[in-house]
């Protein structure tokens, strides 16, 4: 499937099917397919942990799928980073006040209104631009004197005096270690060894495959109703955004970024309704405008989930290529399957038997510009055994494989450097 043409340039692949029908895997078997072109960079967003643990529960009948070993393969080295260690820019302001915010810290220190509260951090913004200081430098004190300058232009003399001051006051003197040990968490969002922008310079700049583990976000929810969530989809926009953003700097150079976004679990962050919760909502428009923008820049995307219906119709609708796998031939979910897919497919669609019953993954593959056939049909795909996948598109015996790439004989092979 390597050499089908222009594909990670920037198709929009959709793979559904309720769960355990194989999706997961089908989407390794691409990725390891298409990360065969060395030019194409690959970023796997994995929500649960499971290409980047390689499948530890997966079973076929020649043992356990291995992702790793196929990659290595096919492809060569790959790199797991994990978003606990991914920190946010150290002079995104914008980011940090949003989150002194939701902490409660301007609260703490006497802004208690809502929009006065973001007035305040519009001026904080800028005064931290001023300074330029990196947010993991930023002090206790620095923030309470840019707060109490702040706070002359934001209320009015009288109301400052009798309303706002005295909790200032109280916040300086009595609260200070409470109000630091937030400010602390929120830095160390800031201070993590892996920066957003390492990992689009390895997608972008160097087409290298990388697989972000977004199955723990750190301890920093726990502290202040910050819902991990949350802090994931803070972060999953600002690598999404800064994608775009070099994106479209290749772009006017009449470069090409050709980059190959592939998203897991994709109802959770690119769900049907708007989320009441700012940041996920914010990711939501984020992932909607890039699907639209990016295509131009050579930036594809591929989006795995258990329920069309619980997902974005607007980013649905920009597929080119779907494939169906077993179980979506009721309700809402069939309804949008008929949307995209010749009717004389349908019913074959419908017949099609449950996998785990005969151990036998098939997925139906509809599109306007089909990568599998130029004919305006379904195309009905068994997917392969790892045995089988092997021997297609590597050209090697499987016991040769297990050999040179298979997990358990990498693992000996360490262990005897170890002894
Ligand atoms: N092509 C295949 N050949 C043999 N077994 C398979 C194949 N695809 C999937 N399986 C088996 O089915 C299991 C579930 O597959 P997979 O994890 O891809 O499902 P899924 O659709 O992603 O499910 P979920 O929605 O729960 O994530 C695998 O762990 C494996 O045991
Ligand atoms: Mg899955």
């Amino acid at each position: 499937m390597s050499e089908l043409p222009g594909f990670g340039e920037a198709r929009m692949v959709g793979i559904f099917g309720k769960t355990g029908s194989g999706k997961s895997i089908l989407a390794a078997y691409l990725i390891a397919g298409f990360s065969r072109n060395p030019q194409l960079g690959i970023l796997v967003i994995d929500p649960q942990g499971e290409f980047a643990r390689n499948f530890p529960g997966s079973k076929m009948p020649e043992g356990k799928f291995d992702f790793h070993g196929l990659l290595k393969a096919m492809r060569g080295p790959f790199k797991i980073y994990t978003l606990e260690n991914v920190g946010l820019d150290n002079n995104d302001y914008e980011t940090f006040v949003r989150l002194l915010k939701k902490s409660g810290i301007l609260s703490d220190f006497g802004i208690r209104d809502e929009l006065k509260q973001d007035d305040a951090g519009l001026s904080l913004i800028y005064d931290l631009k001023q300074s330029n200081k990196n947010v993991t430098d930023i002090s206790f004190d620095d923030l309470q004197n840019n707060i109490r300058e702040i706070l002359q232009h934001l209320y009015r003399r009288s109301y400052l005096e009798r309303n706002v001051l005295p909790t200032f006051n109280i916040a300086v003197k009595y609260n200070k270690d409470r109000i630091e040990s937030k400010l602390n968490i929120i830095k160390s969002l800031f201070g993590r060894p892996i920066k957003i922008d390492d990992i689009i310079k390895d997608v972008v700049n160097n087409h290298e495959v990388i697989i972000l583990d977004i199955s723990k976000a750190g301890s920093i929810a726990r502290h202040f109703g910050l819902e991990e969530i949350e802090i994931k989809a803070l972060i999953l926009d600002k690598i999404i955004d800064k994608l775009r953003q070099s994106g479209e700097e290749l772009f006017y150079r009449g470069l090409s970024a050709n980059v190959l976004v592939v998203l897991d679990e994709a109802h959770r962050y690119v769900p049907n309704t708007l989320p009441k919760n700012e940041e996920l909502a914010r990711l939501l428009r984020r992932i909607r405008d890039s699907v639209r923008t990016t295509r131009k820049y050579g930036i594809g995307w591929m989006f795995i989930t258990q329920s069309i219906a619980d997902f974005d119709k607007e980013v649905y609708r920009q597929l080119h290529d779907y494939f169906f796998g077993y179980g979506l031939s009721v309700g809402a979910d069939y309804q949008h399957i008929k949307e995209v897919t010749p009717k004389e497919s349908l019913e074959v669609y419908r017949s099609l038997p449950d996998p785990k019953r005969t151990g036998q993954y098939v997925f139906m593959h509809t599109g306007s510009f089909s990568m599998l056939s130029t004919v305006a049909s379904a195309t009905f795909v068994k997917v392969f055994s790892i045995k089988e996948f092997i021997k297609y598109n590597l050209n090697m015996d499987y016991d040769e494989f297990l050999q040179k790439y298979g997990e358990e004989a990498i693992k000996r092979r360490l262990e005897k450097r170890v002894d």
